[in-house]
């Protein structure tokens, strides 16, 4: 029979990806936490329209990968390829800023993009995220840009990159784009096919086309630094200020405009140059306009998401294993009652225990705790049940002895 394997693009994650994965995760949560943030779970699915307005219809996200399909009632869906467009909708849905000025909100899971699968890039894949509405202050920019690098730095990720630009609000973008289309219109047959299209609907993505001849076309291009208005460049400086209190080493990368629409003022990027191509581990930045886009709200907004599977690979092994704490090698089947009680009444105390259900040999349990990488076995025969102890071998002191269940208890717990 033809067995059944994961769809392209996807990955099962168990075993030491799956501690590696929790690991992340719930680092993330406490340090997100530490901050006063909370957590938010949107939908998997959302209406398409929600992404093509918040994304923008000019990005690859939105034109070539989304995962859009019709469900039963013909309502036009969407996997979310990314969390911001939905944190964003429920925000305004359940007018959150009438309650409260300041919303922090963290979140984790998957999201969904149509790209072509490699080492780092999956078709379904994970974040961590982070969005903070309702703040306009340049200090929350380097708040937030510090608490992600603090996140990876704690995570033991080291030779990481933080680059930084300002993209300026809809006004200095309309200037700046008149100067980049004179700069690009004279060099357009010489681009490639993706950044002639891009010029037409949004040429500030040519500057991130990742195409060696288009990067080397653009390195003398106009930068946007240049047509910011005052105000924009006083939150730039407040912001770089700021990174350098919080300890935050950082680059300036002017050509830097991420590959989503609704940026504007600060944008960052978290990179790594041990991935290759897809060292991007984290990206963000402030959004002021989207809430506009999305619901006719003047409320700032800043935000960043990491790509989890991407963390995992650079962890390598250095992440807290979590074998079990002690075995439990019951011999005979007179034991088993008794043993299974004792493995209830321990994992109850909050110690962790595993007890094999059949019954075996002494040296088949030793093998198999060996196995599971556990220090401590409970051994239990019928002598000892008759005298209501057990035996605890620990197999890095070389020690065993015989001891009541209580006695245990102290001992481990
Ligand atoms: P993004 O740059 O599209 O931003 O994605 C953030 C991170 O997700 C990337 O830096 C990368 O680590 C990971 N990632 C993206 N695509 C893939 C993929 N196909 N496979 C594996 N990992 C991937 C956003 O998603 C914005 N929502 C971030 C944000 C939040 N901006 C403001 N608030």
């Amino acid at each position: 029979m033809k067995l059944i394997k994961a769809v392209r693009g996807t990955r099962d994650l168990f075993g030491e990806d799956g501690q590696k994965y929790n690991y992340i995760v719930n680092a993330a949560h406490e340090q997100f936490e530490n901050y006063g943030y909370t957590m938010i779970k949107t939908p998997i699915f959302e209406e398409t329209d929600l992404f093509k307005r918040g994304i923008g219809e000019g990005t690859d996200v939105v034109e070539k990968e989304m995962y859009t399909f019709s469900d039963r009632g013909e309502r036009s869906i969407t996997l979310r390829p990314e969390g911001t467009a939905s944190v964003v909708r429920c925000y305004l849905e359940h007018k959150i800023y009438a309650q409260e000025d300041v919303s922090r909100f963290y979140y984790s899971g998957s999201m969904f993009r149509y790209e072509r699968p490699q080492a780092g890039r999956q078709r379904e894949f994970n974040q961590i995220g982070v969005e903070v509405l309702g703040e306009s202050s340049p200090i929350l920019d380097a708040e937030v840009i510090a608490m992600g690098y603090n996140l990876l730095e704690k995570l033991g990720i080291t030779d990481l990159s933080v680059t930084i630009n300002s993209v300026g609000g809809k006004d200095s973008r309309v200037k700046y784009r008149e100067m980049l289309l004179e700069f690009l219109n004279p060099i357009k047959e010489e681009l490639c096919e993706d950044c002639k299209v891009r010029i037409e609907k949004n040429p500030l993505r040519v500057l991130d086309c990742k195409n060696d001849k288009c990067k080397d076309l653009t390195k003398d291009a106009p930068i946007i630094l240049e047509s910011l208005s005052e105000e924009e460049m006083n939150h730039y400086e407040t912001v770089k200020k700021y990174l350098e209190i919080f300890g935050v080493r950082y680059v300036e990368d002017p050509k830097l405009v991420r590959g989503l629409d609704y940026y504007s003022s600060t944008v960052y990027e978290i990179i790594t140059n041990k991935l290759g191509s897809q060292g991007t581990i984290l990206g963000g930045g402030r959004y002021d306009n989207l809430l506009k886009q999305l619901g006719d709200k003047e409320i700032p907004a800043f935000g960043f998401a990491a790509g989890i599977e991407r963390i995992m690979m650079l962890l390598g092994d250095n992440y807290p294993k979590t074998a079990p704490e002690l075995y439990i090698a019951w011999l005979g089947e007179n034991t088993r009652d008794f043993a299974f009680k004792i493995a209830q009444d321990l994992r109850a105390s909050g110690l962790k225990v595993i007890i094999d259900f059949n019954n075996r040999a002494m040296k088949a349990h030793m093998k198999k705790a060996d196995k599971l990488g556990v220090n401590n076995v409970l051994i239990i025969g019928e002598d000892e049940m008759a005298k209501n102890v057990v035996v605890l071998k620990n197999f890095n002191d070389r020690t065993q002895e015989e001891i009541t269940v209580e006695e245990l208890k102290t001992k481990l717990i």
